[in-house]
This record gives structure tokens, C-alpha cells and sequence, in this order.
């Protein structure tokens, strides 16, 4: 329902960032089906996985040097408190949807209501980490104040990026302070991004098991 919502926004000749994870498989699924109807838009994907299911469900996807500017990125998001600032990344697409929530000139939330939290952290946040030293890295980013846990597969190998990065799952329990956490994290070298994603996005539609969907918006829009 949520994604629904926020794919109203979605109007012909735009220029569209799909996101990635369960819930903006959703919003693919819709704008798909409007984009079977006659509805023309340029896309790209966040991830490997959100071009195959844009491309199953018949978006053309647009080259990145071709698209120019995004008029919006439908995303999800692991965490967001009321100011809108998230976490992101537990699906490990973190690096990809910041760039393109970058280009954007609207990244749009869709979420469920237990995403929504009062203080974020207790999500581990999710920070790509290229893999040379990759010890060296966790240390630095635990001595932040976290346990850094690298991500591994089922079968146990570590985890790899769609950019052949690894993930360090942080787990904080508390972020006081997101925004002095962002630059001490990319101060860090090693750290390619991080899950942060502050004052990014303007909208965030957020579906209640009620049946509503209820909107946060960034403060001044
Ligand atoms: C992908 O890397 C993530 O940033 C997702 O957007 C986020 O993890 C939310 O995913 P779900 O909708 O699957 O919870």
C-alpha cells in the first residue's frame, strides 16, 4: 500500500530511481504494470537485482551516462525516525541507492510502520568497506563506539557488494548523534559509504497494519 502510494508520484516522461529490497520490489512491481499500460518514464536501478526485476517487468532501463538527473528514487529504508534521516543498506545495496538518491531531485521512503524508530541503532548499520585491510577498517570503526560484524553468506563466505565490496554490520544499539557519526565513518579510508542517509529523503510513505498509510515529510516541505 505504501508503495502504491508513493508510485502516485510517479507521472509520464519522468525520469525514475528504482530502489532495492522487499519492500521497493513493490513499487517496481506497480510502476511496471503503469509502464505495461502506456506509461513512458527513463529508469535505473539501485542494484543488480532491482535491473533484473525492472527488466522482467518490462521498464526499459536508461544507461547512467544517458539519464542526466532524476526527477525521483523510490527506496526503502531499515530504520527512519521522524526527522526522516535513515538506515539503509541491510540488503547491501547502501553504495548504489546513495548515488542515486544523490542525482535525484526527491528520494521517496516506502516503509512499514516497524521501521519507524524514535532513535536510530538499533538496526546494525550497514557501512561497504572495500576489502584490502579489511581488519584494519573494522577497528577503526568500532573504536566509533560499535561491534562491527563483516556480513557473511549462508554458507559462510563473506558477503559481496554488487561493487565487490564487503559490508560491516555495526552494531551501535544507539546513534546520539547521526550526523557526527557520518563524518567520523568517511574519514575513515577504507570506508566507501555508509548507511547514514541524512536529510535525504523528502517523503516517506509508511504503510500501518491498520490499513493506512500515514506520510512523514521532511521539515519545510
Ligand atoms: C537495500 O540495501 C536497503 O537499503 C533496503 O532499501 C532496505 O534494507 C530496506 O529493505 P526492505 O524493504 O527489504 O526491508
Amino acid at each position: 500500500m505504501a508503495a502504491d502510494k508513493a508510485v502516485e508520484l510517479v507521472k509520464d516522461g519522468m525520469k525514475i530511481g528504482l530502489g532495492t529490497g522487499s519492500t521497493a520490489y513493490w513499487a517496481i512491481l506497480k510502476i511496471g504494470e503503469l509502464v505495461r499500460a502506456g506509461l513512458h518514464i527513463q529508469a535505473v536501478a539501485t542494484s543488480i537485482a532491482s535491473e533484473k526485476l525492472a527488466v522482467e517487468q518490462g521498464i526499459a532501463l536508461t544507461p547512467l551516462e544517458r539519464i542526466g538527473r532524476l526527477d525521483l528514487t523510490i527506496d526503502g529504508a531499515d530504520e527512519l525516525d521522524p526527522q526522516l534521516r535513515l538506515v539503509k543498506g541491510g540488503g547491501g545495496a547502501l553504495l548504489r541507492e546513495k548515488i542515486t538518491a544523490f542525482h535525484s531531485d526527491r528520494l521517496i521512503i516506502v516503509a512499514d510502520e516497524n521501521k519507524v524508530v524514535s532513535v536510530l541503532g538499533a538496526f546494525p548499520l550497514p557501512v561497504e568497506i572495500v576489502p584490502f585491510a579489511k581488519e584494519w577498517t573494522s577497528e577503526a570503526i568500532e573504536r566509533l563506539g560499535c561491534t562491527v560484524r563483516l556480513r557473511r553468506e549462508d554458507g559462510g563466505q563473506l558477503y559481496r557488494t554488487d561493487n565487490g565490496n564487503y559490508i560491516a554490520d555495526c552494531h551501535f544499539d544507539v546513534i546520539s548523534s547521526p550526523e557526527q557519526l557520518q563524518k567520523q565513518l568517511s574519514l575513515i579510508p577504507g570506508v566507501v559509504e555508509h548507511g547514514l542517509f541524512l536529510g535525504m529523503a523528502d517523503l516517506a510513505y509508511i504503510g500501518r497494519a491498520s490499513g493506512e498509510v500515514e506520510v512523514y515529510r521532511k521539515q519545510g516541505i
